[in-house]
């Protein structure tokens, strides 16, 4: 798609500035955007800021140039329209349908994907009437993205903070990609966990065996399942990549300590995606102090202990009925029959094989793999972005269900 057509919303609360910093990241990477503030939303951020970042005239009012119809013609013309911040009082309004002002006018002509990201206090997000209203909004296909945890306005911290812009324009981006026929929010109302990154078991307190995995694809599932609907929840060993917008990120260190985090929140899944790189050993002693270097000695050998496996767990219990279980294999000869051994081994329902060398580079950003299923079923995936591979397994979760 050359140029998406992307409409702004930004409704009336104090992370209306951090929506400058998504319309100038939109903008830079070749979107064309129309700002809709409401009149609440002026009030924290003017009129000539939207428009100098955007480039365009900033529309504010169902009575201006009436003749050009705005309250129709900008909700027909969007590839997506996003809402950030989107107050209580916005889903509020788009919930039940009304057209008071030019955005919720909008909200209804428009018929692209529609991304809300709420931003407000914990009290107001956790009150029956917005968790109505933002049932509503996902049951009729609109991602709602979950508010990030942090320090809100004023003293207080909890659920309600705006995800971090860059996040997400993330997010945004997955979904215009996705394009207008797909359907937008097909993963809604679904709880999956996904596990992330390589596990590091401690020697020391300054050492650790740990594994190449960058984390790279499980965050992919992660964002991909988010923009499309989804509850995430990702337990995640991997160290330094940014939290994606709208999933619960449970950071983990150990292969333990993973297992626990995994098996509490498949406890209410739909899916488990076993992205992870979990050592598969972890030293038999802990030493709590520093081991140190000795000159009249080899050093002593590390014994190692196997870790619990935690895929072939998950798919033993089945915490709930009909729960989805995929893992992932790295296989470096004998791909695809290695392949189906281990997929019957853990008793998943669909595993994820790439073939791994040292001439194929981990913490890339591409991926290609084969995911076989338990029914028999053996589908290629070509080279390409991890997101693409992501958006795969997802499918498939979804036709398992
Ligand atoms: N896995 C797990 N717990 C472990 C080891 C692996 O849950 N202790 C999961 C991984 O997250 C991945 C899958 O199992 O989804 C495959 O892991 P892999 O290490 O390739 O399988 P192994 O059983 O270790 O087989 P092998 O070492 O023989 O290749």
């Amino acid at each position: 798609m050359d140029q998406p057509r992307v409409v702004l919303g930004v409704s009336g609360g104090i992370a209306a500035y951090k929506a400058c910093e998504l319309l100038r990241r939109l903008t830079e990477s070749g979107h064309r955007v129309r700002v809709v503030p409401t009149a609440s939303a002026l009030r924290f951020v003017g009129e000539p800021t939207w428009s100098a970042l955007s480039g365009n005239p900033v529309e504010t009012e169902v009575w201006n140039d009436v003749h050009q119809v705005p309250h129709v013609r900008i909700g027909q013309e969007a590839d997506l329209l996003v809402i950030a911040p989107a107050t209580a009082d916005l889903m509020a309004r788009a919930a039940h349908g009304l057209a008071d002002d030019l955005l919720t006018n909008t909200l209804l002509t428009a018929r692209c994907p529609v991304v809300m990201a709420p931003a407000m206090h914990t009290e107001m997000w956790e009150h029956p009437a917005t968790r109505e209203n933002v049932a509503t909004l996902r049951r009729r296909g609109t991602v709602v993205v979950e508010p990030a945890v942090g320090r809100l306005t004023g003293v207080d911290t909890g659920k309600g903070r705006l995800p971090d812009p860059e996040q997400i324009f993330q997010l945004c981006r997955r979904v215009l990609a996705r394009g207008a026929g797909a359907a937008t929010a097909d993963l809604s109302g679904r709880h999956v966990v996904v596990s992330a990154g390589g596990t590091r078991e401690p020697l020391d307190p300054v050492r650790y065996l740990g594994n190449r995995s960058s984390g790279l694809q499980g965050y992919a599932l992660a964002r991909v399942a988010a923009a499309r609907g989804a509850r995430v929840t990702l337990v995640s060993a991997a160290v330094g990549l940014p939290d994606p917008a709208g999933v619960d990120v449970v950071p983990v260190a150990t292969a333990e300590q993973l297992r626990q985090a995994v098996v509490e929140a498949a406890a209410e899944a739909d899916a488990v995606v076993m992205a992870a790189a979990v050592a598969d050993f972890r030293p038999a002693v802990y030493a709590p102090g520093k081991i140190k270097k000795t000159d009249d000695r080899e050093p002593d050998p590390i014994t190692l202990v196997r870790n619990p496996d935690v895929l072939a767990e998950i798919a033993a219990k089945r915490a709930r009925a009909g729960q989805v279980v995929v893992g992932f294999a790295a296989e470096t000869d004998d791909v695809l029959a290695n392949g189906r051994r281990k997929l019957e081994r853990k008793g998943c329902d669909l595993l994820v094989v790439n073939e791994v060398g040292e001439h194929r580079t981990f913490g890339s950003t591409d991926n290609e793999a084969v995911v076989l299923g338990a029914d028999g079923t053996e589908l290629p995936v070509p080279h390409g972005p991890k997101e693409d591979l992501a958006e795969v397994v997802w499918d498939q979760v979804l036709a398992r269900w």
